[in-house]
């Protein structure tokens, strides 16, 4: 595969040569206000005190190029133009996120956090946009390849709960292009996930998100230490020469 372009997308970004230096890659996912940026940042401390470097990024987002799609996406600026247009868009956030941020990171051995990747664009655009499976399959190979989670994690909590923190959150800031959406979308949106999950055990885990964040961030920690075993790592010392 090394050098072939797809659809001009970069073929770096859809190969996977893990090394043992390779860091890992761990995503959260899950509704409007279920807790991800709180917990992103929670497990990001409690690595970095196992002296794991650790990048922390975000979706849409994370490198140059996508932080300006972002906006155009969560503007609501894209949304006349369709889910699949919507897809694409997401699709080729992805591809620079991947491209700058994420690989970059993982093989300088950090572990990389995100908060949302590609299971958002399963279930906000495949599942809830009614974009096909195929094509939404199609777009992951093309942007994401071989670079799957190594962890990825849905914090599952009822949609009331999670949209009355987001209200509390936002003051009198104006809603984004999701939390726009009828109540009817963020149920289905938790069904989405937790059949997600159900279908990638491996890779997937649920955690509840309907409890204080700190009994949140015990559950987290309780999978990340299960699944990923990160251990203590001595701290470099500098070079006296
Ligand atoms: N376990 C919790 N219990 C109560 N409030 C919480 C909890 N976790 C986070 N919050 C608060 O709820 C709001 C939403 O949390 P956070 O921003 O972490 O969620 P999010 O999933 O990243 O939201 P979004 O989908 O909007 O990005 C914040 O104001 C945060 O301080
Ligand atoms: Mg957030």
């Amino acid at each position: 595969m090394a050098g072939k372009v797809e659809a001009g997308f970069p073929s770096g970004i859809a190969t996977n040569q893990k090394s043992t230096m390779r860091g890992k890659f761990i995503t959260f996912e899950g509704g409007e206000g279920s807790g991800k940026s709180t917990q992103v940042a929670g497990l990001a401390l409690r690595l970095q005190k196992l002296h794991i470097d650790v990048k922390v990024s975000r979706e849409p987002g994370g490198s140059a190029g996508a932080e300006a799609i972002r906006h155009v996406l969560l503007s609501g600026a894209a949304k006349p133009l369709g889910p699949h247009a919507e897809a694409i868009l997401f699709a080729a956030a992805r591809a620079d996120h991947l491209r700058e941020t994420i690989r970059p990171a993982l093989e300088r051995g950090q572990w990389v956090i995100s908060d949302r990747f590609a299971d958002s664009t399963r279930v906000y655009q495949g599942v809830l946009g009614n974009v096909e499976p195929r094509v939404i399959a199609r777009l992951e190979k093309l942007t994401v390849g071989e670079l799957t989670p190594d962890l990825s994690i849905i914090l599952d909590l009822d949609p009331k709960i999670g949209l009355a923190r987001v209200t509390k959150r936002r003051g009198n800031a104006p809603v984004d292009r999701f939390e726009a959406e009828e109540f009817d979308f963020h149920k289905k949106l938790r069904e989405a996930y937790l059949d997600l999950a159900a279908k990638e055990p491996g890779r997937v885990a649920v955690v509840n998100a309907n409890a204080d964040a700190t009994a949140v961030a015990s559950g987290v920690w309780a999978v990340v230490k299960e699944r990923l075993q990160p251990t203590w790592r001595p701290q470099r010392v500098r070079d006296a020469s």
